[in-house]
């Protein structure tokens, strides 16, 4: 369902996170949309203790599974948010995050649900009222058409994409960090296709 099916209109400012409050510091904010079960959230956000993660989720089992492993392993960095993409302009502040992720985004791959992919211009509309001015995506798939789709949409959509990989494990990059989908599909032998996506000026 999307904004317009409901007629959202709540646009108020009282719904919008106070970094300082939730996380009790001035950090960058980086967020990760469609988390899952929040094993890349967990890892990113114990690697970067200075960096305040918020990851996103719309499946309330999903997200109470991942938040309840992070509380296990007090990870204070890190808050998940049960929410949709639709809405996130409505409760993150404007220009306040340096970067998001998105991870196995469901690809949709039937063509009357493209708006549901989380590439969409539409979305990607939406994350950039919430991005800093030089922010970036960084996006990895399975799914070529998928990536193809996104890398149009990014274009369209005034970003353009740099550090494109087609098979990720096998690529120079260092330091990734794997997902539970990732995992899965690696180990099926899959190749990883990765890119990160910044707005023009
Ligand atoms: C294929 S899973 C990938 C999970 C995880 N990122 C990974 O790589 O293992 C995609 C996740 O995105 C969530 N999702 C799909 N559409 C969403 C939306 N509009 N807003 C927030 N989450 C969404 C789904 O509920 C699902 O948990």
């Amino acid at each position: 369902m999307d904004r317009e099916d409901r007629n959202y209109q709540v646009k108020d400012t009282d719904h919008l996170l106070d970094y300082k409050t939730i996380f009790g510091n001035d950090n960058p904010v980086e967020l990760e949309i469609g988390c899952g079960k929040g094993l890349f959230a967990r890892e990113i956000a114990k690697k970067n203790p200075g960096i305040n993660f918020l990851a996103v989720e719309k499946s309330s089992n999903v997200v109470v599974e991942a938040a309840e492993k992070a509380i296990e392993e007090n990870i204070p960095n890190l808050i998940f948010l049960r929410g949709g993409a639709e809405y996130l302009d409505c409760y993150i502040p404007a220009s306040s995050v340096d970067r998001i992720y998105l991870n196995f985004s469901c690809p949709y791959p039937k063509k009357s649900y493209a708006s549901h992919r989380l590439t969409h211009r539409n979305f990607l509309e939406i994350y950039k009222k919430i991005m800093k001015k030089d922010a970036e995506i960084h996006q990895k798939t399975d799914n070529m058409h998928f990536f193809e789709f996104s890398i149009e949409e990014f274009s369209a959509s005034d970003f353009y994409v740099k550090n494109v990989s087609l098979d990720l494990h096998s690529s120079e990059f260092k330091g990734n960090i794997m997902t539970e989908y990732e995992k899965r599909f690696s180990d099926q032998g899959f190749p990883i296709y990765r890119l990160e996506a910044i707005m023009k000026e």
